[in-house]
């Protein structure tokens, strides 16, 4: 079955999700009429989460309402507030001008900290302002309520911080009466990053799940005839669906991967479908390197490195070593491959991201992600931005990378987000395990959360200070 419902410009239509959509416009029609909802929407990767919460916000029911749409990322994982920018960042509301914005009004400015690129610029807040920066958040979301009804929707929330998912919790918790839909989309196999918290959101009685399962067979036909020019027969569909899982990802993949190959979507096809097996994407991103010049390669790996961070096409060149007339070429080449994605410098999905990484190889890519950081950092990054990607460089860090890490870690604790101070901090005292500092830094950041494992540090910091008048401080 084919939902034509949408015109969200997706390179395929979405096939055999007309149920899901429904009851996701539904819950906003509720929204829209003053019941506040919340759903959450799970399943594997590149089951088409992505592409419902796309073909969600095209529906009429969104157009009619303030619709604030933001995903979180693997690279910028658990970055205080992380989750809060990626939804208000298009706002726009720590610009200079932003000063008198009617959403500012009140008790909602209280929410800059949260929503400063650079915390910490102008008003640094004191570790103990979470509950105003909380509360800061909720009068914002009010304040834009009284434009309208108003639909959040986070994509990848296993990525999201601790803060933000507490404040999603702390908003829905308020929201009995409010013109409010909050729509969360969740990889289940993935670890999330602040599991307690998600679990928390999860619990809410108001809380609804959609679980996006495989694709029908009819579905996956559907599919083969957009990508072969010939008759489908039900017997290559049924194949081509168990073998990719009936996952629309690995499906698409597969069947460009069979076409390539000369393939013909009947029964002489099946047999090679066997042969393609499953590691599709894979197979298909290392082919296409195979057939390409060295430079394509450098180019879809620097932009795999960089991970969509801000102005990531501003600097594959400093990365790849590569002509700026290539780099263009290069992501031509790639987009038209679907190795990226058709709307922003950043690879087309995680799954072709871990293809081109592997490609690379380990001693490669950790050379490689060092100098994206150096580089993150002499183009004057926020220290956090570049704390991620230093968190992603195998081995002990080198000293310039321990004091953004120490950086990063004031600014997040600046923020009110210990946990993500205590994850840089962890790196610092991993290698300097003697440092009393690193010791006292993150029990702080952990006093909070883990009142155990920090006094275990501060006793360690006493044991590692031979002084008595260095000791009283500890
Ligand atoms: N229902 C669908 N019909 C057609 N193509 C789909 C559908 N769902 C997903 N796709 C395609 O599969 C790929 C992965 O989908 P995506 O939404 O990114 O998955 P997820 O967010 O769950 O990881 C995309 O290229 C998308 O175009
Ligand atoms: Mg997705």
């Amino acid at each position: 079955m084919l939902d034509r419902a949408n015109d969200s410009g997706l390179p395929s239509p979405l096939v055999g999700r007309t149920s899901e959509l429904t009851v996701l416009t539904s819950h906003a029609e509720a929204a829209y009429a003053g019941r506040s909802g919340l759903v959450v929407l799970s399943g594997p990767t590149g089951i088409g989460k992505t592409s419902l919460l796309r073909a969600f916000l095209d529906s009429d029911t969104c157009r009619k309402m303030t619709v604030l749409h933001g995903t979180c990322g693997q690279l910028v994982a658990g970055s205080g507030y992380g989750g809060v920018r990626a939804l208000f960042g298009p706002l726009g509301l720590t610009a200079d001008d932003a000063h008198d914005s009617p959403l500012l009004q009140g008790n909602a400015r209280r929410a800059l900290p949260a929503l400063a690129p650079h915390p910490g610029d102008e008003e640094p807040p004191s570790p103990a302002t979470a509950y105003p920066v909380l509360h800061g958040l909720y009068w914002l979301a009010v304040n834009l309520m009284t434009q309208g009804p108003l639909v959040l929707v986070l994509d990848d929330v296993h990525w999201c911080d601790e803060r933000s998912l507490r404040w999603i919790d702390f908003l829905l918790r308020r929201a009995d009466h409010l013109p409010l839909l909050v729509v969360l989309a969740q990889r289940t196999e993935a670890e999330p990053v602040a599991p307690a918290a998600l679990a928390d959101i999860v619990a809410q009685p108001r809380s609804s799940a959609i679980r996006l399962g495989p694709l029908a067979d009819a579905d996956v036909a559907e599919l083969a005839r957009e990508i072969f020019p010939l008759p489908v027969a039900p017997s290559f569909a049924e194949r081509v669906a168990a073998v990719g899982g009936g996952n629309p990802l690995t499906v698409t993949r597969l069947l460009h991967e069979l076409r390539a190959k000369g393939a013909r979507p009947d029964d002489t096809g099946i047999h090679a479908i066997a042969e393609v097996g499953q590691c599709v994407v894979a197979q298909s991103v290392h082919a296409l390197f195979e057939r390409q010049p060295g430079w394509v390669r450098d180019v879809a790996t620097a932009i795999a490195v960089l991970g969509g961070a801000a102005d990531a096409a501003a600097h594959i060149g400093g990365l790849a070593a590569v002509t700026a007339a290539r780099i263009e070429e290069a992501v031509t080449l790639l987009r038209g491959a679907e190795v990226v994605a058709p709307d922003r410098p950043d690879l087309a999905h995680d799954v072709v991201r871990s293809a081109v990484l592997d490609a690379a190889g380990a001693d490669a890519l950790a050379g490689l992600r060092a100098r994206a950081a150096q580089l993150l950092s002499d183009i004057g990054r926020p220290a956090e931005e570049v704390a991620n990607q230093v968190l992603l460089v195998p081995g002990h860090p080198q000293p310039w990378m321990r004091w953004v890490l120490r950086e990063a870690a004031a600014q997040a604790t600046n923020r009110g987000a210990p946990e993500a101070a205590a994850r840089y901090l962890r790196r610092v005292l991993e290698a300097e395990p003697d440092s009393v500092s690193a010791h006292v830094q993150l029990a702080g950041a952990l006093a909070e959360t883990h009142p155990v494992e920090a006094i275990g540090l501060l006793k360690g910091a006493l044991d590692l200070t031979a002084e008595v008048r260095a000791k009283a401080p500890i």
